[in-house]
């Protein structure tokens, strides 16, 4: 194990087969931690980006199997921010010194392109040393040029799972892996700043799963990549599936920061509901960002992706203050730029063979 350990470290690639034993293997633990610890230092010392998240519509006309604010779920109040309210936030996040917002929500048709536009070119105009990024799921390349006319910086869009098969246990018909793919390519090639992820341990995962994951990473060569555990959601038909585990998830973080050691990397959320230090550990093991949480705290609840989702009753200025005192105690510090990728090697696909010559993307 030690040896593709070294191998990722110096050729940022791995084939498929190799990526399969190494996940599947955790024997080296310890020696991944030290090298990835070391990596995400070299790149960034002791700094972690935060960014604004603004939870502005729960209303989504999706489905997925896995998802707490999916359409079938009748037992969620719905609501969406109005513009007002999506710009007070702004203003909460800006005095609290964030420097990147993130609008994200459902797929909420209520939200055309005008909408989401005249919003997005507001945010700009009142903040323009601010990044926006977007999280608003599937839309088409002509709508996501508009919002990228109008001033959006970057787009988050998980790919949930690399594997076609996959991707359909996880998701109705009416998705496809083919089609959240396209989006992927299609937002970096309009010049966003990407971000995809997955759900680790989600039902049905396999290492093969994670390996093509990992090739799917190297392929699209994003900013960013967020992952976190899947966690069950009592109103889903997943409710009595197995969650995903922390360790797996801080291998899977300390894999990724050697793959692409100036990627933007999140300790989410989801790791911090299953461990109270849960992102304390993901920092260590290599991650560099959070997220915290601008919504306004009488909607908090409602946002409820996965079961016992923490930080829902806390104003934003509590969540800084808890997250800058947990970042001090382990030796970082919270930054607030903006905080693009590291310079030198911003977002420069690594060449790999690998993943460009393959016929692994069914
Ligand atoms: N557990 C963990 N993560 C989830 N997400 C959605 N539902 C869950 C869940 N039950 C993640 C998905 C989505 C992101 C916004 O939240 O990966 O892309
Ligand atoms: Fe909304 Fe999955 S239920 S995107």
């Amino acid at each position: 194990m030690r040896r593709l350990i070294d191998k990722l470290e110096r050729e940022r690639c791995l084939t498929r087969e190799e990526w399969i034993a190494l996940i599947a293997s955790q024997a080296e633990r310890e020696y991944l931690f030290a090298k990835s610890k070391e990596t995400a230092q070299q790149y960034y010392g002791n700094a972690v980006y935060t960014r604004g998240l603004i939870e502005f519509t729960n209303y989504c006309k999706n489905n997925c199997y896995y998802c707490g604010i999916r359409r079938e779920n009748q037992n969620v109040k719905r609501y969406r921010l109005s513009r007002e309210e999506i710009l007070s936030c702004c203003a909460q996040g800006y005095k609290l010194g964030f420097r990147t917002f993130v609008l994200q929500g459902g797929e909420d048709a209520y939200f055309t392109d005008d909408r989401l536009a005249a919003i997005i070119s507001e945010i700009k105009s009142r903040y323009p040393d601010c990044a926006l990024t977007l999280s608003v799921g599937e839309r088409s390349k002509s709508s996501y040029r508009r919002l990228f006319n109008a001033g959006a910086d970057r787009y988050l869009l998980r790919h949930e799972t690399a594997n076609a098969t996959h991707y359909r246990s996880l998701h109705p018909d009416e998705m496809s892996y083919g089609n959240r793919r396209a989006c992927l390519f299609a937002l970096k090639e309009i010049g966003y700043q990407v971000g995809c992820g997955f759900m680790v341990g989600s039902p049905g995962q396999t290492a093969a799963c994670l390996a093509e994951d990992m090739l799917f990473i190297t392929e699209l060569a994003p900013q960013m990549v967020g992952i976190g555990p899947f966690v069950p959601h009592h109103e889903t038909p997943f409710a009595k599936e197995s969650g995903g585990t922390v360790d797996l998830t801080l291998y899977l973080l300390a894999l990724l920061r050697l793959l692409k050691p100036d990627l933007l990397l999140p300790a989410t959320t989801a790791l911090g509901t299953i461990d109270p230090k849960g992102r304390e550990k993901g920092i260590l093991a290599g991650a560099n960002v959070v997220m915290p949480n601008l919504s306004p705290t009488g909607v908090r609840k409602q946002y409820e992706l996965y079961d016992n989702k923490i930080c829902t009753g806390d104003e934003a200025a509590e969540c800084w203050n808890c997250l800058n005192g947990r970042m001090e105690c382990i030796g970082y510090r919270l930054v607030t730029d903006r905080g693009d990728p590291a310079k030198g090697s911003g977002g420069k696909n690594v060449q790999c063979n690998v993943a460009k010559s393959g016929r692994i993307y069914q």
